[in-house]
């Protein structure tokens, strides 16, 4: 007979047949004369009950005395009943315990601390579970989009000499007596690779030194980035809303049962449609300013004003046209106002943040440097980055998604850290 899995049994295709299952003691409750086993697998929870009488006596004992998260298997009928949580039990009369627990350390009620501490243990739960089955839906929509519309996946290195954002939240790692950095974008070693490849994309860890320890902010985290040639700034901008659309559909149809135990509407993530609005960044400010919040042109749009401009949001607001002041050397200049360059950051609704920069890259070599002398920066230090700009300089635009802050925005998390397996933050390095 062959090991199905628990969510064979709860679609009700085993009706009064005989079944086969292996996984976790999730819940164990013991009464005279039967034992009411919930069974885990990566797939669900059944009820299962072992009578006595029904089963041998050994296996019988061994029911009485397991503890949870006991390893097992089990043989039975499937039958539907209302009773039972997912409206099936099976009713066992062969049990086996293939290893037994120890008392699981996790129980209810434990201090977050607690719990992220016991993360390597936590994570069987049903939330981190299904969080973890949305996590990997996302990964695998964002490839199906980009495969679909012709991007190669490909890789940058981890180790970089080059900076690519801002200098204040480097790590620095010791490269054989060398000094080096682990990478804060993979951009400056993807836009090299449109010349041979014109449409590419990585999905890769990006490390930031954040001393900030809010919701939004991890130290190492998962950065979705794509880089397209022949592209200029408002294609740039469609592709990240057809992107983000892709994705929030496919969770939305692909993960609607994980999602409603998640206590998420899928009809959040199916309502998620392009076009997005746009507003320009002076704009943004002007309705900051309106709205009471103490801002001038030229400062950065930070939680305050992100909060003013999404709050009454259902959808994505695409912000553009930032000072120059504010973002990096690498972006187009505007010609239609010099103050500013061709860029874009995506802001999620309902005051969560940023969750995409993107902008369309400066490939004027002459440009180039002016950008970097203007903030006082040494053009030798990029000597091969602008290199490239001397044979065969194509228009080009990219982006950066934040893929753990996609998922907490779908999920509603109270922390970033919660949809991933083993995060990284200021305090934690453990497990
Ligand atoms: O806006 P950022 O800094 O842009 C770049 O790095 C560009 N070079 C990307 C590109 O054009 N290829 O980062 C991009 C996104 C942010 O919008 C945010 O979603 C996410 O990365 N992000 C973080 N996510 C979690 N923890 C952090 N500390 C993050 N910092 C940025
Ligand atoms: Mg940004």
């Amino acid at each position: 007979m062959k090991y199905l899995h628990v969510k064979d049994v709860l679609d009700g295709k085993y009706e009064g047949k005989r079944v086969l299952l292996r996984g976790w003691v999730h819940r164990v409750r013991k009464q005279k004369t039967m034992v009411f086993v919930l069974l885990r697998d990566h797939s669900g929870v059944v009820q299962t009950v072992v009578k006595q009488g029904s089963v041998n006596d050994k296996a019988y004992e061994d029911a009485e005395k397991m503890l949870v998260e006991s390893l097992v298997t089990i043989e039975g009928t499937a039958k539907a009943d209302p009773r039972a949580e997912g409206g099936y039990e099976v009713q066992v009369d062969k049990f086996q315990v293939l290893q037994f627990s120890e008392e699981f350390p996790i129980t209810e009620d434990q201090s977050v601390e607690f719990l992220n501490d016991n993360r390597h243990l936590w994570l069987r739960s049903r939330k981190i579970t299904n969080t973890l089955k949305v996590r990997d839906q996302v990964f695998c929509a964002a490839r199906e989009y980009l495969r679909k519309n012709g991007f190669y996946e490909t890789t940058s290195p981890m180790f970089v000499a080059t900076i690519g954002e801002e200098g204040a939240d480097l790590f620095e790692v010791d490269y054989f007596g060398k000094k080096v950095y682990l990478t804060q974008t993979s951009q400056m070693h993807l836009e090299p690779q449109i010349v041979a490849l014109e449409r590419v994309f990585t999905l890769a860890p990006s490390f930031r030194a954040e001393k900030s320890r809010t919701r939004k902010h991890l130290t190492e985290y998962w950065h979705l980035e794509v880089e397209e040639a022949w592209c200029e700034h408002e294609a740039n901008m469609k592709r990240q809303e057809e992107l983000i659309s892709y994705i929030c559909q496919s969770v939305g149809k692909n993960r609607s049962d994980e999602l409603h135990e998640l206590g998420i509407d899928p009809e959040k993530l199916l309502r998620v449609k392009p076009p997005f609005d746009r507003i320009t960044y002076t704009e943004a400010v002007e309705i900051c300013q309106k709205a009471g919040l103490e801002i001038n042109w030229g400062e950065d749009i930070r939680t305050e004003a992100e909060d003013i401009l999404t709050k009454d949001r259902d959808d994505f607001l695409f912000v553009q046209y930032y000072p120059k002041e504010i973002k990096s050397f690498y972006m187009k200049n505007n010609e239609a106002d010099p103050r500013t360059y061709k860029n874009d950051d995506l802001l999620a609704p309902r005051g969560f943040s940023e969750i995409i920069g993107g902008s369309q890259r400066e490939d004027d070599e002459k440009l180039l440097i002016e950008n970097l002398r203007r903030i006082g920066d040494d053009p030798a230090k990029y000597q091969w980055y602008i290199e490239i700009r001397k044979y065969g300089s194509v228009e080009h635009s990219g982006f950066g998604m934040g893929i753990d802050r996609l998922i907490t925005w779908m999920l509603d998390l109270e922390h970033i850290r919660e949809c991933v397996p083993f995060p990284r933050d200021v305090r934690r390095i453990y497990p």
